[in-house]
Order: structure tokens, then sequence, then C-alpha cells
């Protein structure tokens, strides 16, 4: 039996396979990881697994909260993955911040923080794509060629890495969620993909890593991102059932605001994610704005 410490709350405190790394709970080698947990479903204990990033916010802490009510040890991976960038600029502003993101995640309860390089997660290269025909190419696909299969591809390393657990992911992502959950369901991974409630900062802006990236005056214009999308809900709610009607009552919100500038606006049901029919019992509303560089994405169910 390998001597695992379970804490007072039934998680482990400590893993005596990273005892001699310099930072305990941070973690590089994909061996050192899958070793870890491979002990602790040994030792009969749950494993969380909460994809990441980094660049660790509110919205993270939320999900690995979560993971750590539900399992006895929890991985937060950070990982900036190349595969998933359309623009090589993105890939190098995107904000990095391993050492505050260790201490957040540890804080909200992660047991280690697996943070490779791209040399450990991809080494010489790599040939192999997942690619979730239909969902991965429509809505964000389209304006983002590639970019699914990028997020595909890192999250079944990752589940191959982590091996069987509970993998968390944020409603705020809404399409990355379902092409997840259909890579698991198709591949028959050994994963119970767990959805989390997208986390807002107070004037309803949906937390996100890119938020730093905006100046002051964006981050004063970008809230109308959500405002729109409430005002598309509560037409809805008023009765219109017509996507393009719906689509464009969004569209004229974030007209009215000089610094936003439209990418797309979709009204799809929110279970295939297909144009909505008679069928379709939950709307999902899906929205990407630029606001100068940054492009800015948020959702919202539109109660039917
Ligand atoms: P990242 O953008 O860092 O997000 C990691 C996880 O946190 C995702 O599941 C995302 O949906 C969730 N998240 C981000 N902001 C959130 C918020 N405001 N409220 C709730 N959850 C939120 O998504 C990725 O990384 C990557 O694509 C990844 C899945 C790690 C693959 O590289």
């Amino acid at each position: 039996m390998p001597d695992l410490r379970v804490g007072g709350e039934g998680r482990v405190s400590r893993f005596p396979v990273l005892g001699a790394a310099a930072e305990p709970s941070l973690v590089q080698a994909k061996g050192a990881l899958r070793q870890a947990l491979d002990q602790a479903r040994a030792a009969g204990l749950t494993v969380g697994l909460v994809p990441t990033m980094g660049a660790l916010h509110p919205g993270h802490a939320a999900l690995i909260r979560r993971a750590a009510a539900e399992c006895n040890v929890v991985a937060v991976t950070v990982f900036v993955n190349p595969l998933q960038f359309n623009h090589a600029d993105d890939l190098v502003a995107y904000p990095r911040s391993i050492h505050d993101d260790v201490a957040l995640a540890v804080d909200a309860g992660a047991t280690v923080v697996f943070a490779p390089s791209t040399e450990e997660m991809f080494g010489s290269g790599t040939a192999t794509r997942v690619h979730v025909a239909g969902l991965a190419d429509r809505l964000e696909g389209a304006a983002r060629p590639g970019h699914f299969d990028g997020v595909a591809t890192v999250c079944t390393k990752l589940f191959a890495i982590a091996g069987p657990c509970r993998a968390y992911f944020g409603e705020k992502d809404f399409q990355q969620l379902a092409v997840v959950r259909r890579l698991v369901h198709d591949l028959d991974l050994p994963v119970a993909v767990v959805a989390g409630p997208t986390v807002r900062d107070e004037d309803g802006l949906a937390l996100s890593s890119r938020n730093a990236l905006l100046t002051v005056s964006e981050r004063a214009a970008a809230p109308t991102l959500h405002l729109a999308l409430r005002g598309g809900a509560d037409l809805v709610a008023r009765g219109e059932r017509d996507p393009a009607a719906i689509a464009s009552a969004v569209a004229r919100v974030i007209a009215r605001e000089p610094l936003l500038r439209l990418d797309r606006v979709d009204v799809v049901d929110a279970d295939t994610l297909e144009p909505p029919d008679g069928r379709t019992t939950r709307l999902r509303m899906l929205a990407a704005v630029f606001l100068g560089r940054t492009r800015l994405i948020d959702n919202l169910e539109a109660p039917i």
C-alpha cells in the first residue's frame, strides 16, 4: 500500500513521490503526475482534474473548490497549449503567472499543480490530432479553424496522463465543454466530465484570463457583452423564438458600445449546438466580440 497521508477532510496532504521537488505542489514531468495519481487511486482515493492554461482567477478557483469538495485528490493542470492558438502573437501575449497560479490552486484545494513545458508535453512534435467532427467545425470552430482540434488533442493527452478521474470544465467555454463531453463519450475515456457555471465580476463581465489584456476603457466597456446577452434572454422570456431576431437584438446592444466590435452571435439548441428546431427545449446564446485586439467570448441560457 503506498504511503499516502490523507488530510483531515479526506484529501491527500502530501505525495511521497513528489517529496523531493523544490515546490512540493508543482510537478513538471508527465511520469510524476501519472505515478502520483496512480498511487492515489491504488489507495482507494478519487481523483479530480482541472485543466487550465493558467493566469488563474476566481472562475478557475470555483472549479478547483468544486473538485476538492467532490474528490480526494485534485490535480490542476497549467499548460498554455500552442495547438489551440490561431495566431502566434496571441500565444505570446497569453498571460503567464505560474507562482501565483500554484498559490491560488493550492488555496482553492488543489493537491498538485501539473505545469509541463511544451517539450515535456509534445517532445519533438506531434502528428496526431483529435477532431470532433461537426461540433468542432461550427460556431467558434468556424471563426477559429483548428482551435477545437487543439483543445481536444491536449485534453485527450491530459486525460491519458491523469488516468481515471472526474474532470471539471466551465460553462464559460460552452462549445469547448460540448467538444470535451463528445470526445470522452466517443473514445470511451474513463473520465466523468463535470460542468461549473460561469463566474462573473459584479458588473457581469465573465472572468477570463484575457481580461488582463484590456485597457481601462476597454474593461469599462466589456460588460456590454453580458448585458447584450441578458437582453436576448429577456426577449426570449417575452416569447420571441426566432433565432435571427434574438441574435440581431443582441447585436444591436453590442453595436451601441463603440469600443466593442461584434465578431459573431449565435442562438442555438443548448444540447446539440445546432440551430433550434421543434425539439429544442433549451436555447443558448453564444457571442464573441473584439475590444481592440482582445477577443472575448460569453454565453447565456435563454430559458423557454
Ligand atoms: P482556460 O481558459 O484557462 O480555462 C480553464 C477552465 O476554466 C475551462 O474549463 C474554462 O471553461 C473554465 N473557466 C474559465 N473562466 C471561467 C469563468 N469565468 N467561470 C467558470 N469557469 C471558467 O479552457 C481552457 O483553459 C483550455 O482550452 C483547456 C481546456 C485548459 C485546454 O487547453
